[in-house]
């Protein structure tokens, strides 16, 4: 046990004893690496896969089995302007992605983004990812949400490389095959507890929990990368795994970093009913169609030329508003339909395998028969560590907005780089991933020399982590976690929704800080190291709850609409005043959030393509 101060893991130097923490003393099993990986979803592989293959010695630290990372989950694709079923041109996945921003995204990472898409999808298929194929053995790509041709002016565009609708599964299943083949260092089933950050702002390594022994590790490196996904589960119905609890988010606000953009939240128009599992947008790029209780695919008077394809905000607050206005289907109105049953069953089989099987699990629907019955569910958080394009995690200091962040990286849906602004476009996530997943790791191979000596860490390194980690295992309060998680969740869902009003978002601001105060008396009760999962639970809730005080709080000051984020008090996009990233400190002790802003990039990469002026929002 950890108590005793006398463990030694693999690969493991002679641990240290900290400081008696309740009367106990922990142990740390102490480890150097160049690079160390926080997280094995689509981006840490990718990540932890470049690193080894530079030579660097790489840890990956990740909380469940790689396979098991929330990637898994990605249904429809991956966007990447290969033109293999119609013309393409990464500038107009460029525009689609500016545009479906809402002007929010940095141009130069956009670009960064999309012109090493089709290289990067390619590196997958060398991978060994299993693509669909289309007749003549290229990959099949479908049209998804807001992807056009011809700077928006032409028809949809079929941008999206998929493998049935298992894209996610097949690539992060690769990723970790290929991971194993270098010479890798997994450390799996650890929960990483706290960044190490010394006296001069640099990121020295990370503390983690060995969920199996209870062994504590600290593990030294010259880059620490999160990888850690986003932070879903702050809301009552989620797409996202039970998982995502933005761990990596949680780690960076207690080290005085901020978030950025965290009012940005992504609804997808089809979670299932009730359950809130995926139906891939890759449903609607087949051809499929929503109706409300009228029977009418109302997408056609929202969004005349896309419809269906619409980007996921529009559709979203389009399903919401005939939800509204009586027009849902269900008993109590309260839904809407997604019809397949008008697609040949042999398509359905092979394009949506995925989808027909989990809307007769979770729907009880036979989707060749009956529509799927589907709601708005939170999906995806545009918001995050905010990094540039090599993924360097960035802070605003000495009037610097773009200060780089020694040692601390940030990739994937954890990080903020930020390409998708205030709306990502579906299948821009799995691109996103791994472009800037092997961005990080060449940024790695450029200023890591593989073994070259680290300093000693500094004396009381890692205590911040083992005091966090002792306040929960120890917390005698009279309020089980679940009943705060339970409370947190209710409130991000009923007062940062699809629509969002200044009165709304006040009410959802003194009740998140309520339940935020309320944390003081959390309890615990398995004292234990070992498989503890309600020490587990609060740590991770402990990370939810600050982040969604910074949502609650980053909607509340943006008095615009942009993408996802609608205020029906303030209904247009203003440019004028809110053109620029949200950025929020947390004083995670006092309990208070500090708003800040920084610039959006408004320049591109390179002369190839040209700043892609703001303009009405239109689909
Ligand atoms: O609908 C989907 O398949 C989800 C894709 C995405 O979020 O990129």
């Amino acid at each position: 046990m950890a108590e005793n101060g006398s463990l030694n893991g693999t690969g493991g130097q002679p641990h240290r004893t900290a400081p008696a923490q309740n009367g106990k003393a922990y142990g740390f099993v102490d480890h150097t690496f160049d690079v160390v990986v926080v997280g094995a979803g689509g981006a840490g592989l990718r990540a932890t896969l470049g690193c080894a293959q530079a030579g660097l010695k790489t840890a990956c630290v990740t909380k469940v089995f790689p396979t098991r990372s929330h990637t898994v989950a990605a249904q429809g694709g991956v966007a990447a302007s290969l033109g293999n079923m119609g013309k393409d041109d990464w500038r107009w996945h460029m525009y689609d992605t500016v545009k479906g921003s809402d002007w929010l995204g940095d141009q130069d990472a956009i670009e960064y983004l999309v012109r090493n898409a089709p290289q990067a999808v390619y590196e997958l298929e060398h991978f060994g990812v299993p693509f669909s194929r289309t007749e003549d053995g290229k990959i099949y790509q479908r049209p998804f949400g807001g992807m056009t041709t011809e700077f928006g002016e032409g028809p949809p565009a079929q941008r999206t490389c998929a493998a049935a609708d298992r894209t996610g599964h097949a690539i992060l299943h690769t990723l970790y095959g290929q991971s194993l083949r270098h010479a890798t260092e997994f450390f799996i089933e650890y929960f990483a507890i706290d960044l190490i950050m010394d006296e001069e702002g640099v990121c020295r390594g990370v503390v983690a929990l060995c969920l199996d022994d209870g062994s504590i590790h600290r593990f030294r490196a010259k880059k620490t990368i999160l990888a850690t996904g986003g932070y879903g589960r702050a809301y009552f119905s989620a797409t996202s795994a039970h998982t995502c609890t933005g761990d990596g988010g949680g780690m960076v606000l207690r080290a005085g970093l901020p978030l950025q953009d965290m009012e940005f939240v992504q609804f997808h128009p089809t979670g299932i009913y009730g359950a809130g599992c995926l139906i891939t947008e890759g449903a609607r790029g087949e051809g499929g169609y929503l109706t409300n209780s009228e029977g009418e695919r109302f997408m056609e008077r929202y969004a005349p030329s896309a419809k269906d394809l619409a980007s996921r905000d529009v559709v979203s607050r389009s399903m919401t508003m005939e939800i509204r206005e009586g027009r849902g289907v269900g008993k109590t109105k309260d839904h809407i339909f997604l019809h397949l049953d008008h697609l040949d069953p042999a398509v359905l089989h092979e394009r949506l395998p995925g989808i027909s099987e989990s809307a007769r699990i979770f729907a009880g629907v036979d989707v060749t028969k009956e529509p799927i019955p589907v709601l708005p569910t939170v999906h995806y958080n545009m918001g995050g560590i905010p990094t540039n394009f090599h993924g360097e995690v960035l802070t605003k200091k000495d009037g610097d907005p773009d200060a780089v962040v020694p040692g601390l990286m940030a990739v994937g849906e954890a990080g903020c780089v930020s390409v998708h602004g205030a709306n990502r476009l579906g299948s821009n996530s799995l691109i996103d991933l791994v472009v800037f997943g092997r961005a990080a790791a060449l940024r790695c191979a450029e200023t890591v020399k593989a073994g070259e000596d680290q300093p000693e860490l500094p004396s009381g390194a890692g205590d911040n982590a083992l005091g966090r980690l002792d306040r929960f295992r120890y917390a005698d309060g009279a309020t089980p976690t679940a009943e705060l998680r339970d409370r947190m969740q209710r409130t991000m869902q009923s007062n940062c929704a699809v629509f969002r009003t200044g009165e709304v978002l006040e009410e959802g601001h003194h009740k998140i800080h309520e339940v935020w105060k309320a944390s003081d008396d959390i309890r615990v009760t398995d004292r234990s190291l070992i498989w503890n999962t309600d020490l587990i639970e609060s740590l991770e809730y402990d990370n939810l709850i600050a982040q969604a005080v910074v949502t609650m709080d980053s909607a509340r000051n943006r008095t615009e609409s942009r993408g996802a984020h609608a205020r029906e008090d303030f209904p247009d996009r203003d440019d004028a005043n809110w053109m620029k990233h949200t950025l929020a400190f947390c004083d995670t002790v006092d309990k208070t959030i500090t708003l800040e802003d920084r610039p959006v990039h408004s320049y591109t990469l390179s002369n190839q393509i040209d700043y892609i002026k703001p303009k009405k929002r239109v689909y």
